[in-house]
């Protein structure tokens, strides 16, 4: 048991260490290329979970702006309309579109997935970003814990949609 704990404990320190250090960034930075971020992504559909701020919305304005569409995921209307808004204007791009869903929720999310896949629109780009930093167990409504719900789970649900079988 011990030995375990260590060897994981080592093993995710030098991990992160090669990964997401300075050293891990100049090992990424090798096989960067330029041209990669000028690609334009006209015809293209893309989710962006938790997209009205943070890496999300920054995703989601970056996808905008190689002209994508893309469909933002947000919980709440007010801060997602007004993210929708400087998106379009930033980029000039009109194809953004705001849908609201509580991702702690599975019936909210059982809501997205159906009325998305009614639409029949391929998937090209999922990007399931949303998450929080909850110090403490809360336990949805439903019955799971919060952040299980909020990331993983919540991940798979969305990603289905992908092969339009949600079970859960
Ligand atoms: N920033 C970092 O240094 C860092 C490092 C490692 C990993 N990450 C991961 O990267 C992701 C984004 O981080 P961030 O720093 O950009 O976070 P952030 O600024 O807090 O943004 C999180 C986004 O998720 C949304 N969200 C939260 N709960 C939601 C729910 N139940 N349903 C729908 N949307 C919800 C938030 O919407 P509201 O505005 O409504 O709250 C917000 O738009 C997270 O998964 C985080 O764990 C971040």
């Amino acid at each position: 048991m011990f030995l375990q704990k260590a060897w994981r404990t080592a093993a995710f320190g030098v991990y992160g260490f090669t990964q997401f250090t300075k050293s891990g960034f100049i090992e990424h930075s090798k096989k960067f290329k330029e041209e990669d971020m000028q690609i334009q992504m006209e015809g293209k559909n893309c989710i962006v979970t938790g997209a009205n701020s943070g890496i999300g919305y920054a995703t989601a304005e970056g996808l905008a702006s190689r002209g994508a569409t893309v469909y933002m995921i947000c919980r709440n209307k007010e801060r997602g309309e007004a993210a929708q808004s400087q998106i379009q204007s930033n980029t000039g791009n009109p194809n953004i579109h705001l849908e609201i869903c509580d991702l702690s929720s599975v019936k909210d999310i059982r809501t997205f997935v159906s009325h998305f896949s009614s639409n029949d629109k391929p998937i090209h780009v999922l990007v399931n970003n949303t998450g929080i930093l909850e110090n403490n167990r809360v336990i949805t409504p439903e019955g799971s814990v919060f952040l299980i719900q909020l990331k993983p789970l919540d991940n798979c649900i969305i990603t289905d949609i992908h092969h339009l079988c949600v079970q859960i």
